[in-house]
């Protein structure tokens, strides 16, 4: 109930002007948002490149309804692409197609999407396209797979929750497609999506175990502890080399976890987001952990 009350917030814009102005929100945001300046996000970067994880840099935003700011957007990514090449960071990005555009127009979103991808292509960047809400999920599968055919350096990210997720698994290890596996983040109906955790997990398991076995380069995202082991014994037991996948995180969550993996060998790479509309991105960790809100309630007693 209360996951569904936040993730229903994360929609609202006027709660999201009032709160994105206060001071003691944006404390708060600054536990999962490197800050609101890519100078920020370049140093959370280079710190964790000496911990020996690598990073995925977001430029936050998402759901843009002018075609100007959608553009805007793709131009701030090849200022990040540019900073990660001229830095030598250990890092790629990470975009959201409703930044792009995807809300207005799809030729809009598809060029801008097709600029980005050519400059990161130009300096051997990866370029991963985020999953949102369901309402895009076939669109970003056919934009990526179409794209696919023009590009080798993207790949997006399936959701565990989505009971349609098994068949475009397969879709994207026969187009050899590189995909980042999550559990899903976004507030869907039961008719789409498994309502009962224990169901998503399950579910996660089993599509990890097929991308570890026969998908390219597979980014197992989860914090889930037992994910984790069963992905480490899977693939010991497998012959499954560590250079064949990569753990990912999210910035400022079980940093512990994601310290331990790298010192053991393991790839690790920590999804790190930055600017200034962090209120959805907020939320939405706020949702995946309702006992974060205790962490808020002490900031905003903090004066
Ligand atoms: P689960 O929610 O079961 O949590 C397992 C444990 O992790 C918890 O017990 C807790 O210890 C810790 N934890 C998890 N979330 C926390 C939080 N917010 N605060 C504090 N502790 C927390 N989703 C999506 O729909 N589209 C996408 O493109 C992406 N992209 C993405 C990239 C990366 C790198 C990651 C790690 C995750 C995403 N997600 C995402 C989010 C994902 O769908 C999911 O909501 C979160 O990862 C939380 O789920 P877990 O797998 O961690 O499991």
């Amino acid at each position: 109930m209360l996951k569904d009350a936040l993730l229903f917030l994360a929609r609202q814009g006027s709660i999201r002007k009032f709160v994105s102005s206060n001071p003691a929100a944006r404390r708060v945001a600054r536990r999962f948002v490197a800050g609101e300046e890519l100078d920020e996000a370049m140093q959370v970067a280079h710190t964790l490149n000496k911990q020996h994880i690598s990073v995925s840099l977001d430029h936050l935003g998402e759901n843009v309804s002018d075609a100007a700011e959608a553009q805007a957007a793709a131009h701030v990514y090849i200022t990040i692409l540019e900073r990660i090449a001229a830095e030598q960071a250990e890092a790629n990005i990470s975009v959201k197609l409703t930044a792009l555009g995807l809300d207005i127009a799809e030729d809009l979103c598809r060029d801008n999407l097709r600029f980005v991808l050519r400059r990161a292509a130009d300096m051997g960047i990866f370029v991963r396209v985020d999953m949102e809400g369901s309402a895009y999920t076939q669109r970003t599968l056919d934009f990526v797979l179409q794209l696919r055919c023009e590009f080798d350096n993207v790949g997006t990210v399936l959701q565990s929750m989505l009971r349609r997720s098994p068949k475009d698994v397969e879709a994207l290890i026969t187009s050899k497609t590189r995909v980042r596996l999550v559990k899903g983040a976004y507030l869907e109906s039961s008719a789409i999506a498994y309502p009962k955790k224990s169901d998503v997990d399950a579910a996660y398991v089993t599509l990890m175990h097929e991308l570890l076995e026969r998908g390219v380069y597979p980014a197992i995202a989860t914090h889930d502890e037992q994910i984790i082991a069963e992905a480490r014994r899977f693939t010991e037991q497998r012959g499954i080399g560590r250079a064949r996948f990569e753990f990912q995180m999210l910035y400022g969550i079980r940093r512990d976890l994601q310290e331990v993996l790298a010192r053991e060998g393991y790839n690790v790479r920590v999804y790190v987001p930055y600017g200034t509309q962090w209120y959805p991105y907020l939320t939405r960790r706020l949702a995946e952990r309702p006992a974060n809100l205790i962490f808020i309630a002490s900031n905003l007693l903090r004066r």
